[in-house]
């Protein structure tokens, strides 16, 4: 069997999403999960980009032992000292050069010539050589790079020591066989082209970046760029969950190929990236969605019961779907959640189970029955909190069909306790209102949704929300079963990753 070898870059192309930005503890817990999942490279970040960007890649290089740690640079030499330097203590560092070859980045991003670009890779990753043994090497706008060219640049960067050719379809533009014939021809003309692995990275502005991915394995690839849940840049990336289950289930097409991913870690990985970055995992999302293993008419529900390959390609518990299993009660004690949470995939300190517990505790008096997802919302709100400048303490509202909605709240802030009160276009805009008052901000919602985490009248509610505050998009979410007290909960999130 060939490795196919799995870069996850949730962390790096993944953030840079619109919206998605991560803390540094819920980066560092996110690479801690990765690792377990089994990914071969974790693109950590750009340690150029800011001076967060820049500790988040250090730190995780300290922490991560068995995947190789990845910081990405531009042909510049100060991007690659960063790069450098925030990657000295990684066990396995790479350094992801890149550069863009197409004549429209060219002529319009650089104002560069061929013959100034092609100077440009060899500089850049004759210097990477001097810090680095693993190199990747990116043209960037490879599918829309004239072919000569990206021959040229591909043999330098491989002559000057670029270990892996990383391919982007950066503008999620191809089409699955244009990629194939990229990667074949690439294999056929590059001269010292058996000197370097063939990566691929897709973005999916048609929808395509996970079969355009898997077209080049096909061609010859032996890296995917991925990362969980698909986010990414605008229409996002190709999705790891997608990539690998389809490796995995069509043998009949792949069956040469396997990868390092424990794929029962999977869907609780793609719940923790949905937590971290606010944004919600659609529910016909292949793979991980809510719905992608519930079967709705009663005809496909008898032939399941018959035989579940009648209408499922892969058995839910290969990617850890448990669906609404009850997991426990009020009775349950503090080690039966420590374990359950283990198993969900969570690694957390004692400390934390103890906040958990307590939390627990009061949602299974609110609710009789706690599934697994109950459970997954509750870690993940004690996981996603990095620093917590504002705490709810409490929230009352009133509305109706003849007042006008008003709002109390009451947090805490730096041990001071604090109350606002305010009217509202309705009883959440009335507590958005107080907070702002409290915390002397003008927040502007700009996305607001609410799902029942498990079903049933008394499910817990979760509210994602965007909201733009300081000229800054910023993501949050709560979870209660009563959805004003989520909304209060979620709009703190928010401020707070910009509060101190
Ligand atoms: O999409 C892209 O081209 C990238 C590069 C940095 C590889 O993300
Ligand atoms: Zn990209």
């Amino acid at each position: 069997m060939e490795k196919i070898i799995i870069f996850d870059t949730t962390l790096r192309d993944g953030e840079q999403a619109p919206g998605a930005s991560m803390s540094s503890p819920q980066k560092l817990e996110l690479a801690y999960q990765l690792e377990k999942l089994g990914v071969d490279v974790i693109e950590a970040g750009f340690p150029i980009a800011s001076p967060d960007d820049f500790r988040a890649v250090e730190t995780i290089s300290r922490s991560i032992k068995s995947s190789i740690v990845c910081g990405l640079a531009r042909c510049i030499n100060a991007d690659i000292e960063a790069a450098h330097n925030s990657l000295k203590k990684a066990k396995h560092p790479r350094i992801h050069l890149f550069l863009a070859t197409s004549k429209i980045h060219m002529q319009y991003k650089f104002r560069k010539a061929e013959d100034e670009i092609l100077e440009l890779a060899r500089k850049s990753t004759r210097l990477a050589r001097n810090m680095f043994k693993d190199i990747e090497f990116s043209p960037e706008d490879a599918t829309r790079t004239e072919r000569d060219f990206i021959y040229r640049v591909i043999e330098a960067a491989i002559e000057e020591g670029a270990t892996t050719i990383n391919i982007p379809d950066t503008v999620g533009y191809s089409y699955p066989q244009e990629v194939y014939s990229l990667v074949s021809d690439i294999l056929e003309n590059v001269p010292n082209i058996n000197k370097a692995v063939i990566s691929i990275h897709c973005h999916d502005d048609l929808g395509m970046a996970t079969a355009n991915s898997l077209s080049a394995v096909l061609a010859g690839a032996r890296q995917v760029h991925c990362t969980i849940n698909g986010i990414g840049e605008r229409a996002g990336n190709a999705s790891l969950e997608e990539v690998v289950m389809a490796l995995k289930t069509r043998k009949d097409i792949f069956g040469g190929f396997s990868t390092g991913i424990n794929t029962k870690n999977i869907y609780s990985i793609s719940r923790l990236v949905s937590g971290f970055t606010g944004f919600p995992v659609p529910p016909n999302k292949a793979v991980v969605g809510r719905n992608a293993f519930r079967h709705e008419s009663g005809i496909h529900q008898d032939a399941v019961i018959k035989k579940s390959i009648t209408y499922e390609i892969m058995d839910p518990r290969d990617v850890g779907f448990t669906g609404a299993q009850l997991v426990m009660g009020k009775h349950s004690g503090r080690h039966a959640l420590a374990k359950k949470l283990k198993d969900l995939g969570f690694v957390l300190s004692e400390s934390k189970v103890n906040e958990i517990f307590g939390n627990f505790k009061a949602l299974a008096d609110k609710k009789k029955e706690v599934y697994d997802d109950d459970l997954i919302a509750l870690a993940q709100e004690k996981t996603r909190e990095g620093k917590k400048a504002y705490e709810l303490i409490s929230v009352r509202a009133s509305t109706g069909t003849d007042i006008t909605p008003r709002a109390e709240v009451k947090l805490k802030y730096k041990k001071k306790v604090c109350t606002a009160q305010s009217e509202g276009d309705g009883p959440v805009d009335a507590c958005f209102k107080a907070v702002d008052k409290v915390a002397g901000l003008k927040g502007k919602l700009l996305d607001y949704r609410v799902e029942a985490v498990t079903s049933g009248k008394d499910a817990l509610g979760e509210v994602s929300i965007k909201v733009e505050v300081k000229g800054k998009v910023l993501s949050g979410r709560g979870a209660s079963t009563d959805i004003i007290e989520a909304s209060v909960k979620a709009y703190l999130d928010a401020i707070n990753k910009i509060s101190s």
